[in-house]
C-alpha cells in the first residue's frame, strides 16, 4: 500500500551563500534532500558531512541523504555521524549492497537503494524486504532543473508491482523534474515520496509550493486507491 504523500525539496536548488534563509524557505517539508556528489560517480560535485551537519543544527525535518558516489562504504559513517536520517546508496555504485543496507540500519537510519533511469528495478527483488525506501532517479544523476524521462511512470508501476508481489512496503521515491505539471502523475504511477528541487526553490513561496505538491500527490494517491 501506498504511504501518505511526503516532499523531500532538494538544497542542490539553494542559493548555499544563504543556506540558514533557504531552509527558513522550506520549513514545511517533510524531508530535506541533501545530493551527495563525488565528481567520480556524477559529473558534479556537492556537498559533504559538514553541510548535513549544518542543515541538523537548523532542520527539525529528517535529512533525506542521497550518496551519488563510487564505494560509498568508504564514506557512510560521516553522512551518519552528521546526523543523516535516511540515506540511499545507488545500487550501482555498491558491491556489497546488503551489507551496506544492514550497517545503515544498525546504526540507526533508514535505508535505502537507489536506481538510475537505465537500472532495471528487478535488481532490488532479493532486497526489496530489507529496504525503507526505494529512490528510483527520473533523470541522469548530476542536476537539478533537468527533464522527467517519460518512461519512468511504466518504471515506477514496475517497482511497486514488485513490492506487492514480495510483500514488501518500502517508500517509493522519484528524484528530478518532478513539478506541480508530473507530481500527480507520478503518484498515480505509485510514488509517495517526490524530490523537488527547482520547482520548489523557483518558486516565488517555496513553503506555498511544497503544500501545492504534496496536496496534488497526496489526492492522487486517495484516487488511486
Ligand atoms: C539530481 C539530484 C536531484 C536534483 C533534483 O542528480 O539527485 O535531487 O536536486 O532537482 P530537480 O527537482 O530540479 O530535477
Ligand atoms: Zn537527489
Amino acid at each position: 500500500m501506498q504511504h501518505r504523500a511526503l516532499i523531500s525539496p532538494s538544497i542542490l536548488s539553494a542559493d548555499i551563500a544563504n543556506l540558514e534563509r533557504d531552509l527558513t524557505r522550506i520549513s514545511s517539508a517533510d524531508l530535506i534532500h541533501i545530493d551527495v556528489m563525488d565528481g567520480h560517480f556524477t559529473g558534479n560535485l556537492t556537498f559533504g558531512p559538514n553541510v548535513v551537519a549544518a542543515c541538523k543544527r537548523v532542520c527539525t525535518a529528517p535529512l533525506d541523504v542521497h550518496m551519488m558516489v563510487t564505494n560509498p562504504d568508504a564514506t557512510i559513517d560521516w553522512y551518519l555521524d552528521a546526523g543523516a536520517d535516511i540515506i540511499t546508496v545507488h545500487a550501482e555504485a555498491s558491491t556489497h549492497l546488503h551489507r551496506t543496507i544492514a550497517h545503515i540500519k544498525e546504526r540507526g537510519a533508514q535505508a535505502g537503494a537507489v536506481l538510475n533511469p537505465a537500472t532495471p528495478v528487478g535488481l532490488l527483488e532479493d532486497i526489496l524486504p530489507d529496504l525503507d525506501m526505494v529512490l528510483l532517479m527520473s533523470v541522469n544523476p548530476g542536476f537539478g532543473g533537468q527533464s522527467f524521462i517519460e518512461g519512468c511512470y511504466a518504471k515506477i508501476a514496475r517497482l511497486r508491482e514488485l513490492c506487492e508481489r514480495v510483500g514488501a512496503n518500502p517508500r517509493i521515491e522519484v528524484d528530478g523534474g518532478i513539478s506541480e505539471k508530473n507530481i500527480a502523475k507520478v503518484a498515480a504511477a505509485g510514488a509517495d515520496t517526490f524530490v523537488a528541487g527547482s520547482a520548489v526553490y523557483n518558486a516565488e513561496d517555496p513553503n506555498a509550493m511544497i503544500a501545492r505538491l504534496r496536496t496534488l500527490a497526496q489526492n492522487a494517491i486517495e484516487a488511486a486507491r
